[in-house]
């Protein structure tokens, strides 16, 4: 073992590997001034904040069933337990802030040639943290959609959050609005874009996403296809760390700050 490195062993899917904790690679990492960088969040960089993740220990998923509160089933067949699940996560984004991590991104993207940012969580804390152009491929809390056009609209005023249902502004008879969240089941949004920026970036980078969400999941091997070089920045080793070149362990509040600041260097 190298000086100053940890190394852990990680056994998944029936293949098994090194990973180094805490690892920051001073001397191998190149500088991404000048790059096309595209980051994949999760629920792990909210984490810091307060907000849930869905896998941990007290995740939402071990408090509620993913078949009654995020599948079009669940809203079709007891919308008043999905709305108030929605409902009280609304709520709580008025009580969250944005940690270090979201704000290590915003200047990250103001340092390299061309940055995208998508994240897979439904929180504004990217937005609050500095980031512009945040594409939201799981859809947002703030906003809400029509079950008849399908169009959204931002409801965060006090009325908007409480536990009655809701009604669109868009149609001539106000129609029922359903939380603008892709639930499992149904299609993620702007892949079309999201592909796009992976297959010109220098550097795809996923940080607090435990890897088991698919199509999510899977752009780590569209970028490596692509030629990018891959980076992880994660708590614990996620379900598909074998796609990665480099894994940062650690929490993302605590090591992206200074992982920024070296590979604006
Ligand atoms: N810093 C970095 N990573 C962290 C931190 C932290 N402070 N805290 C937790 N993590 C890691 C966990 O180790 C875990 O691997 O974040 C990951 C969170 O995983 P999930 O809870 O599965 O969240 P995510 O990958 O975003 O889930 C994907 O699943 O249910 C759906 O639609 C939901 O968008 C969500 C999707």
């Amino acid at each position: 073992m190298e000086d100053g490195i940890l190394e852990i062993k990680i056994q998944m899917n029936g293949m098994s590997g090194r990973v180094n904790r805490n690892l920051i690679y001073p001397n191998h990492m190149a500088s991404m001034l000048g790059s096309s960088v595209v980051i994949l969040t999760g629920a792990g960089i909210s984490a810091e904040s307060g907000v849930s993740t869905f896998r941990d220990n007290d995740g939402l998923w071990e408090e509620h069933r993913i078949e009654d509160v995020a599948t079009p089933h669940a809203w079709e067949s007891n919308p008043e337990l999905v709305w108030h699940f929605y409902q009280t996560r609304r709520r709580q984004l008025l009580e969250v802030k944005p940690n270090p991590a979201h704000y290590a991104l915003s200047k990250l993207e103001d340092g390299v040639k061309e940055f995208t940012l998508i994240t897979q969580n439904v929180d504004d804390l990217h937005e609050r943290g500095g980031s512009s152009n945040v594409i939201h491929m799981h859809g947002r809390l703030r906003t809400l959609r029509c079950e008849v056009s399908k169009k959204y609209e931002e409801r965060m005023e006090e009325e908007d959050l409480q536990n009655d249902f809701l009604f669109c502004t868009c149609c001539a008879e106000p129609n029922r609005v359903r939380p603008d969240i892709v639930w499992f089941g149904e299609m993620p949004m702007h892949l079309e874009e999201i592909y796009e920026a992976i297959e010109r970036c220098d550097y795809f980078m996923v940080i607090g996403s435990s890897g088991h969400v698919y199509p999510a999941a899977g752009l780590v091997n569209v970028a490596h296809s692509c030629g990018a070089k891959t980076i992880l920045v994660n708590f614990e080793p996620p379900a598909n760390a074998f796609a990665f070149d480099e894994i940062h362990l650690g929490k993302a509040g605590e090591i992206l700050p200074d992982l920024v600041n070296s590979w604006l260097e």
